[in-house]
């Protein structure tokens, strides 16, 4: 029987996370075989999070192994501030925009260090938080995205913030489907898709 559980992020976690961000990487598929450099993926996707909200991070574990994780920001544009202020000036200084052949996952990834995505002003103030989820194939369509999903949203809700936001790659169907039975809707050509933090 399995044991895994649904808890509170801790910084022990931090490298099972990057290592769950990679292998997850590819819209959802196993990405460790297009990048050459295994951190760099989870740079943007997981690592700010978990250093600038940790309080809104949660991980999945099974036999103390973490699966799986829930990252998030309860307020967009102050993260974004931030990630300008902080967390990218000496990402942009290890990973110069040469760093990588281009064409290549890596440099995809540093394209974005160096260009990030600046989230419309309209969109950050309806749904202020946004969010990123991802479990190992293993621990896929047993409710544990939902458990994480509950223990997100409510740490949102403590935080007085009302709605949230997520952004999904149109070549993950899965993830689409997933937002959409926890009552998510369509915000923008099926790309962006956001709900209340209320209980759905
Ligand atoms: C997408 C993801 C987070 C969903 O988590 P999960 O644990 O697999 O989903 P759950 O088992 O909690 O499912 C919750 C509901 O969504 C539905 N759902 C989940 N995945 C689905 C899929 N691939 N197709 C159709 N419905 C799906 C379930 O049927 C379930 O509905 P129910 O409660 O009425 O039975 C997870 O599969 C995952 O990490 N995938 C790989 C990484 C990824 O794509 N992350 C999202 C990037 S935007």
């Amino acid at each position: 029987m399995s044991d895994a559980i649904v808890r509170p992020f801790t910084p022990g976690d931090a490298d099972a996370c990057y290592q769950v961000c990679l292998r997850t990487g590819d819209h959802g598929a196993d990405a460790t075989a297009l990048h050459t450099d295994p951190r760099l993926i989870g740079e943007i996707w997981v690592g700010p999070y978990l250093e600038r909200w940790p309080k809104h991070a949660f991980v999945l574990t099974e036999e103390s192994t973490v699966k799986g994780y829930i990252v998030g920001a309860p307020d967009t544009a102050e993260h974004e501030r931030w990630l300008e202020q902080e967390w990218l000036p000496p990402l942009r200084l290890r990973y110069p925009l040469d760093a990588f052949p281009a064409g290549t996952a890596d440099a995809d990834c540093v394209r974005l260090l160096h260009n990030p995505w600046k989230t419309p002003e309209q969109l950050a103030s309806g749904w202020p938080a946004h969010l990123h989820i991802d479990l190992l194939p293993e621990m896929q369509q047993r409710g544990y995205g939902r458990a994480l999903m509950n223990a997100f949203l409510a740490s949102l809700r403590e935080a007085g913030v009302a709605a949230v936001h997520v952004g999904v790659s149109s070549a993950n169907p899965g993830a689409i489907a997933f937002y959409r039975r926890l009552g998510f809707r369509d915000l923008h050509g099926g790309t962006v898709w956001g709900r209340a933090t209320d209980p759905a």
